[in-house]
């Protein structure tokens, strides 16, 4: 096969268990594009400082234009004898160029390659989600909106709590999404360094311009020590993170979505797209998607955990240990993009039944709370009033109704405060319009944070 590039000073070849257990191109060659783009800022530098010539440039460029292409067809020949992306488009270089190709690794390393590719391939992945987190924050305002004044019960322990509305429910939501877009635009601002320069980790001696490359590939600055600038990948942990979140909010959500599916609910009916059915019991329709959206946030809290333990133990400067990152750090960006892109289609395709979200508020006292702000109001102290309205829900409970349907004299008996007009914030239309301050469940409120959602997206 072909010579190691740097194969010159050993006596032996790598045993085929160790060509393969140390290859990381067919997993690093997802870079490609990335790794092609930075060589090409790397050169056009290295001419413009007269560390290459002008024609060894013309060189570079007409090789690697030939070589995306033969990418993009599926014609490039990927070798593991040549380890990685880098190394194998390096050596492609070489045979279509000659000598220029053999120049392009002046002044630098594969360390500081492969860390400016990850930021760079990070980078866009960070772009498109973010993009994804807007579109799905916009499908579920558009729900919400359909449903400010849909009444369901607010749940605290999986017990019914207070009424709330629907699109109140969904606005939370937006509120986790959009605190999701804000971590990734403040980790993408660290991803967004160049560490080319650094070279293998002690920067290099010939007169380079690293603001030139990094302008060139569209960085906001360069790493600024080259130890760390090889070495470290906290960005890319911090990116993990930030995915973990995201999907820790969607598997929420789906856990929601499972439960008000489950006939024993009813809350909502999915699209039949996104179920599947059973191959043995013919009446089945499973929420497939969200469960696996669930079962998948489990994978990318691994692959943080994976992450953080790559890192822990490794001294300055660069270590193989770090070939180690892209798997984890791929499957986290397609997990979470495809995880994104699914949940916006699904929220559109939402049924709800608003009937039995209102019937579900009949059973459960969910405005209890309502009669004892009322007796506040007419001067009891609360502690009081929790007290008598307990012995009111005691006594509803014993005769199997719900609170509005105990007789005025009854609900007089916990309380002699409770007057006729008890009854209109007994309802449930009262128990939510009373919330009508930033952040309650009131309709008013309700559309009015779906309008700030909005003018946000726009
Ligand atoms: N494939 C390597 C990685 O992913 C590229 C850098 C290799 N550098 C080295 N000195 N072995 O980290």
């Amino acid at each position: 096969g072909d010579a190691k590039a740097w194969s010159g000073r050993f006596n032996e070849p790598v045993s085929d268990l160790v060509k393969r257990f140390t290859a990381s191109v067919f997993f690093d060659c997802r870079m490609a594009e990335q790794d092609i783009r930075g060589s090409l800022a790397h050169a056009k530098m290295l001419a413009k400082q007269n560390i290459i010539g002008a024609q060894d440039l013309a060189d570079i460029e007409r090789g690697m234009a030939q070589i995306l292409e033969e990418i993009a067809a599926g014609k490039f020949e990927w070798s593991l004898d040549l380890e990685d992306v880098h190394l194998n488009i390096e050596k492609r270089l070489t045979t279509l160029v000659g000598d220029a190709g053999k120049r392009l690794h002046t002044g630098r390393s594969r360390n500081d390659q492969v860390a400016t590719d990850i930021r760079l391939w990070l980078r866009d992945a960070v772009d498109q989600a973010i993009e994804l987190l807007g579109s799905f924050q916009r499908a579920l305002c558009d729900l919400a909106e359909q449903h400010a004044d849909t009444p369901m019960p607010g749940f605290t322990h999986l017990q019914v709590a207070q009424p709330v509305t629907f699109g109140h429910h969904l606005m939370a939501y937006v509120e986790m999404a959009r605190r999701d877009a804000e971590r990734l635009v403040d980790a993408r601002r660290r991803i967004n360094r160049l560490p080319l320069g650094a070279s293998a980790l002690a920067g290099t001696s010939y007169p380079i311009d690293r603001e030139f490359v990094a302008q060139e590939l569209g960085f906001e600055a360069v790493c600024e020590n080259s130890l760390d600038a090889v070495s470290d990948r906290d960005f890319a942990i911090e990116f993990t993170a930030a995915a973990a979140l995201v999907m820790t909010h969607l598997s929420r959500l789906s856990e929601e979505l499972i439960l008000w599916m489950s006939p024993r609910v009813g809350f909502i009916d999915l699209a039949d797209r996104f179920c599947t059915g059973s191959s043995i019991m013919p009446q089945k329709k499973n929420p497939d998607v969200p469960e696996l959206v669930r079962g998948k946030t489990g994978r990318v809290n691994g692959h943080l955990v994976g992450l953080l333990t790559l890192m822990k133990g490794q001294p300055l400067a660069y270590n193989k240990d770090n070939q180690e990152d892209k798997e984890p750090l791929f499957d986290t960006a397609d997990t979470l993009i495809d995880s994104l892109r699914i949940f916006t289609d699904m929220v559109s395709g939402i049924r709800v039944k608003a009937d039995a979200m209102r019937d579900a508020l009949k059973q459960g006292f969910a405005t209890a709370t309502e009669l004892a702000d009322y007796l506040v109001k007419r001067g009891l102290p609360f502690r009081d009033a929790h007290e008598a309205v307990a012995r009111a829900v005691r006594e509803a409970e014993t005769r199997g109704c719900d609170l509005p349907d105990l007789p005025l004299e009854m609900l007089r008996s916990f309380s002699e405060l409770v007057a006729e007009d008890v009854y209109q914030v007994l309802t449930v239309e009262g128990a939510l319009a009373g919330r009508n301050h930033i952040g309650g469940t009131a309709p008013a409120q309700v559309r009015a944070a779906i309008a700030r959602a909005r003018a946000r997206l726009a």
